[in-house]
């Protein structure tokens, strides 16, 4: 690399045999949803150790189906952290529910499970649980709630909770595939259940021609060519993980000195450093304006919380998380110079 070159805060990682799959696809004459969909959602259901997996557009797309398939709707309440993207709230927002906010637990930056609690009504109809960062939330105690959970698995391909994959326990569950994600296919997502019905009714929305009845349904489909690309990014996804935790590991050494919070997570947690998330001892803002002067871009793990964007008070630990903390590049695609310079510009900067 050059010196002088951007390093930026993530990038996919696309290899020869990925342009391979998804060049045979456009050869191929099928280019939309077939084949390649449905090997993909057997492999991914597989993977996750789910019954039946139906592949769509995106992770916004697969959140909307699986709060669509309960049935979610206008007088339903459900509940979502503040302190993740705001395609959790758009999900809720486009059935009709009120999405309910509840603060995050402040080491670890995922739903406290205490104020989840707290927020349950006789209206609530789903807890979405994000596993955010790429480390499980408290999804034992969260089952235990007698609430149906979807778990937003968008940054936890691969996590494990307790030995179970991530994806494994909520009623269902939810993926991204977008470019930067674990694995990629550009755009992309999939909803995980064990329930027949539920993917039936899942299948059923996701498209719209050929049905004998009019209800309002999606084009939610995923094309053969991402699923070509997906199928073929899982062979690598195990190499994805072994690569982020080999990072982490060196960041945790290189970075021991310096004035700031490493990432911190509970027994039981096999993190897959999907972001690698510091909390900073002033506001985040000063610290990633210098990081942009050194072309090392560092980015807010979320972009605004959500009871921000509601104008909501009472987020304490989300307020204290968006003000402080920072994700610093972590990606396999990193080369080791990057790496390299990644580590001496955190060093310098937080000495
Ligand atoms: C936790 C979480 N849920 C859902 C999504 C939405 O996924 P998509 O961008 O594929 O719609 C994202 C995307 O970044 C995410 O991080």
């Amino acid at each position: 690399m050059m010196p002088d070159e951007i390093i930026p805060h993530s990038r996919p990682s696309i290899s020869d045999s990925d342009i391979k799959a998804f060049v045979s696809v456009l050869k191929s004459g099928q280019l939309s949803q077939g084949p390649k969909v449905r090997e993909f959602e057997k492999k991914f259901a597989l993977l996750i150790g789910k019954k039946k997996a139906v592949a769509v557009s995106s992770g916004s797309a697969a959140l909307h189906l699986a709060l669509l398939a309960m049935d979610v709707k206008g007088s339903d309440e459900v509940i979502i952290p503040s302190f993740v993207c705001s395609a959790v709230l758009n999900a809720v927002n486009y059935t009709g529910a009120t999405p309910v906010l509840v603060d995050i637990d402040p080491l670890n930056f995922n739903m406290s499970f205490e104020s989840a609690k707290r927020a349950i009504t006789k209206k609530t109809r789903a807890i979405i649980v994000p596993h955010m960062f790429g480390c499980p939330a408290e999804i034992d105690k969260l089952s235990e709630l007698g609430i149906p959970l979807i778990e937003d698995c968008a940054q936890s391909l691969g996590a494990n909770f307790k030995g179970k994959k991530a994806g494994s326990f909520g009623l269902l569950s939810v993926f991204s595939f977008y470019a930067t994600k674990v694995i990629a296919t550009a755009e992309g997502g999939m909803v995980l259940s064990d329930s027949e019905d539920l993917i039936f009714r899942i299948k059923d929305l996701r498209e719209y021609d050929t049905k004998d009845d009019y209800v309002l349904r999606y084009n939610y489909k995923m094309t053969d060519i991402q699923a070509a690309l997906g199928l073929n990014q899982i062979l690598s996804l195990e190499k994805f993980i072994d690569r982020r935790r080999e990072i982490a590991t060196l960041y945790f050494q290189e970075f021991k000195n310096c004035n700031f919070s490493l990432p911190v997570w509970k027994e039981g947690r096999d993190h897959i450093y999907y972001r690698f998330v510091i909390k900073t001892r002033n506001s985040a803002a000063e610290y990633l304006e210098k990081f942009q002067q050194k072309k090392v871009i560092c980015r807010r793990p979320v972009y605004i919380p959500l009871h921000v964007y509601l104008n909501l008070s009472g987020f304490p630990h989300t307020m204290e998380a968006w003000q402080k903390t920072i994700s610093i590049p972590l990606y396999p695609s990193l080369q080791k110079k990057e790496i390299e310079k990644i580590i001496a510009i955190v060093r310098e900067i937080f000495k």
